[in-house]
């Protein structure tokens, strides 16, 4: 699919300024040097395949071309989204929920920023921050999206069970109009990023609720919790065996249903 093709489908939406690649390494690699130089807000990045797209955790994101939808976007925060950062990955997750809801696919939050349907994951995001001194000065929001069954990493590589969205629908999905939908969805949800009502939606949104989870964190033991919600920060909030609530930062972390 041409840049063209994307560039006509994104004539709605004001982007900071648009990048795209037919390959390349990563695109968060190339949004956070942008970042770094001069990339204006909600500028794009975008590339058909992606030779070395990371995930979280180090891990590895499987790009091959026409299969994926696989973006960047330079994001400047204002002083009281820096504030709250956290609600970043939030933001994208929900921003695709949104646009997956218009397909008649119900899409859910697996914290911090996988999204599933039916329980298997068919999208990862990964936020990354450039820092000057001990501010945020900006922030990447990748987003990778299984758009056909290639996206997903073989079965042997997989870490969670996966799916995609023609798989899903039983048909092809355009991957132009959806990124269109994803970006305007992200760009009505930022308005109102800061207030209870995001919050709450997020919250309404988080897959495993109210069930066991397994969580684990690198270098310590898993243990086993009861998913509750969120706070404001974004941080989850668990109930442990003994009764006692707990916080866990998004940093480094792991969750999966414990059944
Ligand atoms: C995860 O599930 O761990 C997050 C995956 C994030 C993948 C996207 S694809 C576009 C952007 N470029 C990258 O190298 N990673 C993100």
């Amino acid at each position: 699919m041409s840049q063209q093709e994307f560039e006509a489908a994104l004539r709605d939406v004001t982007l900071g300024g648009f990048r795209f690649f037919d390959t390349i390494g990563s695109t968060n690699d190339e949004a956070l040097a942008w970042a770094a130089s001069d990339a204006a807000d909600f500028s794009l990045v975008m590339a058909d395949a992606q030779t070395s797209g990371r995930g979280r955790a180090g891990r590895a994101w499987h790009s091959p071309p026409g299969a994926g939808l696989a973006f960047s976007l330079v994001l400047r925060p204002t002083a009281e989204e820096r504030e709250r950062f956290g609600r970043f990955s939030g933001l994208g997750a929900l921003a695709l929920v949104e646009a997956l809801g218009r397909r008649g696919l119900a899409a859910g939050v697996k914290w911090p920023n996988d999204v599933l349907i039916r329980r298997r994951k068919v999208a990862g995001i990964l936020v990354e921050a450039v820092w000057t001194g001990a501010e945020v000065d900006s922030l990447v929001l990748g987003m990778g999206v299984n758009v056909s069954p290639e996206a997903a990493p073989p079965e042997s590589q997989l870490t969670f069970p996966a799916t995609s969205l023609k798989g899903e629908l039983g048909k092809a999905v355009q991957r132009p109009a959806l990124l269109r939908d994803i970006l305007l969805s992200l760009s009505g949800l930022r308005k109102k990023m800061l207030s209870e009502e995001f919050l709450q939606e997020w919250q309404a949104a988080l897959v495993f609720r109210g069930e066991q989870v397994q969580i684990w964190q690198r270098q310590a033991p898993a243990f086993s919790a009861e998913l509750v919600g969120l706070e404001g920060d974004g941080n989850l909030v668990v109930k442990m065996e003994d009764g006692g609530m707990r916080s866990i930062h998004f940093g480094e972390v792991h969750l999966r249903p414990a059944s």
